[in-house]
């Protein structure tokens, strides 16, 4: 099965083309924009996908709704992924965002997004499901150099620093590749994806750090942040089948130790 990932480039982008090496056919930004008809007709002639794994996306939580960034937004999160689906069957990555009342929540659950960003990602999921597609809900994902807490706060403590860690939210950290190999099953609907043990980004940061043994954790509470966008407190997705987060951060250690990063 021929398998066509766009956002090729991005976090769980990586981990899918990484993992399915000789099935995954990937389209990063250098290849075009996805949001542009003739680019993605040009991706699907050139690689006759049997199916897409659209990870393209504004990921930028707290920019999604800017004067200036939000056209842009909406287009890549929530136009495109409804045309892909049209023409050819698209698997779309949701978030965990799409929830503001406490979890955890089942697939079938009516989401009830609080701003900009989570209003763009429940739009996609009506986008892509009224096409024909597949949505596939996914949460705090890490993995070797992305943009997320998880990712960075390894470099930061190798390096000695001080990270400030959420104490008051609940999460579900997912390790990329694990999430890459349960994408790939391409399950009808709507689907979780989402790591099977819970804690705050303190209690992840500090099981890092004893791992590390170097730097220090320090916890916050969300309302410190003065975050632009409000953020759920408890956004937890059911079921949770995926690997648990010790198990991802000993492979991440791991897979940084051989890669001469740690
Ligand atoms: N990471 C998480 O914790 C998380 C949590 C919940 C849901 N998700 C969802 O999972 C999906 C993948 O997330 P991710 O973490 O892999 O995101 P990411 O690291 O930000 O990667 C997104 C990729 O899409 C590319 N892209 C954006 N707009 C594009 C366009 N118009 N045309 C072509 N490429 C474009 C980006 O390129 P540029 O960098 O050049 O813009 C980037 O390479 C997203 O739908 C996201 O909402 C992720």
């Amino acid at each position: 099965m021929r398998i066509l990932v766009t956002g090729a480039a991005g976090l769980v982008g990586r981990a899918l083309v990484a993992r399915g090496a000789g099935t995954m056919l990937a389209a990063t930004r250098a290849d075009g924009d996805v949001t542009d008809p003739t680019v993605r007709e040009r991706l699907l002639d050139r690689h006759l996908p049997d199916a897409v794994i659209f990870c393209a996306a504004f990921t930028a939580v707290d920019r999604a709704g800017d004067r200036g960034e939000s056209d842009r937004a909406w287009a890549v999160n929530v136009t495109a992924p409804g045309e892909w689906a049209r023409r050819v069957p698209t698997w779309w990555l949701s978030s965990n965002f799409v929830y503001s009342t406490p979890g955890p929540h089942g697939p079938s659950e009516r989401p009830s997004p609080v701003g900009a960003y989570a209003t763009q990602k429940a739009a996609g999921e009506d986008s892509v499901l009224r096409n024909g597609g597949h949505v596939c809900r996914v949460g705090w994902v890490y993995g070797p150099r992305g943009k997320t807490f998880g990712s960075t706060l390894v470099q930061r403590l190798v390096a000695g620093e001080t990270v400030s860690a959420i104490a008051d939210v609940l999460v579900q950290p997912t390790l990329s590749t694990h999430l890459a190999a349960s994408l790939m099953q391409l399950p009808v609907g709507i689907s979780h994806h989402i790591g099977c043990e819970t804690a705050s980004w303190f209690g992840f940061a500090l099981a890092v750090q004893a791992r590390v043994g170097r730097g220090r954790v320090v916890p916050v509470r969300l309302v410190d942040l003065r975050l632009p966008t409000p953020r759920p407190r408890d956004a937890r997705l059911t079921p949770a089948t995926l690997p648990g987060w010790r198990a991802g951060v000993d492979e991440l250690l791991r897979g940084e130790a051989s890669a001469g990063r740690l």
